[in-house]
């Protein structure tokens, strides 16, 4: 059998690590031919190395896609080296902890540019190549931070809701143009971002396997898969979906488990 995506052009943001990196590998075993964007340049090359021995073509270019013009570029380098453009994956993001009337407004401003204007930029860009050939599909990259607040998280939350109604604004503004938009909403995974933050203390994933209904933090494959599905067929007639894939974090209420202390 033909792999699901074997010729379709498809660039990731985010690429040199966590979930863009896991994407990109998933997306290559499926024949996709990759362009890839990070500020991390070396990093980015050290993924593009990886996936190229193992055959796929990939492409590469550093961007801060905090940066309109850096976000054109990567999306022009798309079409002159591969001519079309076909799924667009806007995952590179950052967070900042601070409370409001502790947050100084530059990092306000860093957090909103990296996490949703570059989310404009990238799809503004995109639209016109994905509409030219037909059809697309854009997955962006979201958080459980979109749909629900967390404690000293502010630009963060705020930028990924964004992101997320944005993105019901972009599925239903192109839906007649073939275009399928959606986002994803990872709960906690298992990458460079929060890894800080998991090898803090012990106590910290004790306290996250309490919260998390499945008991364990994710892994970036477990969200390139859900990507993967939202690019293929089999969701042709999905969008303006925001997918959570939390282990079952969304799915309760916040309450204590008091089923622990009712069982004995
Ligand atoms: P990561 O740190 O492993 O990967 C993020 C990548 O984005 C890095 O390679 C980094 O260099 C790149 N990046 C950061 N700022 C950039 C900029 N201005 N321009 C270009 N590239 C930039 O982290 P992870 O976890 O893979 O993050 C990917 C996305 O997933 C982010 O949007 C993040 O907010 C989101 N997310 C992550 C969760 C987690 O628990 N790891 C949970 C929910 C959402």
């Amino acid at each position: 059998m033909e792999p699901r995506f074997a010729g379709k052009v498809m660039l990731i943001t985010g690429a040199a690590s966590g979930i863009g990196a896991a994407t990109a590998r998933r997306f290559a075993r499926e024949g996709a031919r990759l362009v890839l964007g990070d500020l991390n340049e070396s990093g980015l090359a050290t993924v593009a190395d990886e996936l190229r021995s193992s055959g796929a073509e990939v492409a590469f270019q550093a961007t801060d896609v905090s940066e309109r013009t850096q976000v054109e570029a990567l999306t022009q380098s798309a079409i002159d080296r591969f001519g079309r453009l076909d799924v667009l994956f806007n995952n590179a993001g950052t967070g900042v902890y601070g409370k409001t009337p502790d947050l100084e407004p530059e990092a306000w401003h860093t957090i909103i540019a990296v996490d949703l204007h570059s989310i404009f930029y990238g799809c503004r860009a995109a639209i016109p190549h994905l509409r030219r050939g037909g059809g697309g599909v854009i997955v962006n990259t979201a958080s459980i931070s979109g749909i629900r607040g967390d404690y000293g998280l502010a630009a963060y939350n705020a930028a990924k809701g964004g992101v997320v109604n944005y993105t019901r604004t972009l599925a239903i503004d192109h839906a007649r143009e073939r275009i399928r938009v959606n986002c994803v909403c990872p709960g906690p995974i298992e990458t460079a971002l929060t890894s800080p933050i998991f090898q803090a203390s012990p106590a910290i994933v004790e306290e996250y396997a309490k919260l998390i209904p499945m008991g364990r933090i994710g892994r970036p494959e477990e969200i390139a898969g859900v990507v993967a599905f939202l690019a293929s067929d089999d969701t042709s007639y999905v969008t303006g979906a925001a997918i959570v894939i939390d282990g079952g974090v969304t799915a309760a209420t916040g309450q204590p488990n008091f089923t622990r202390f009712l069982e004995g």
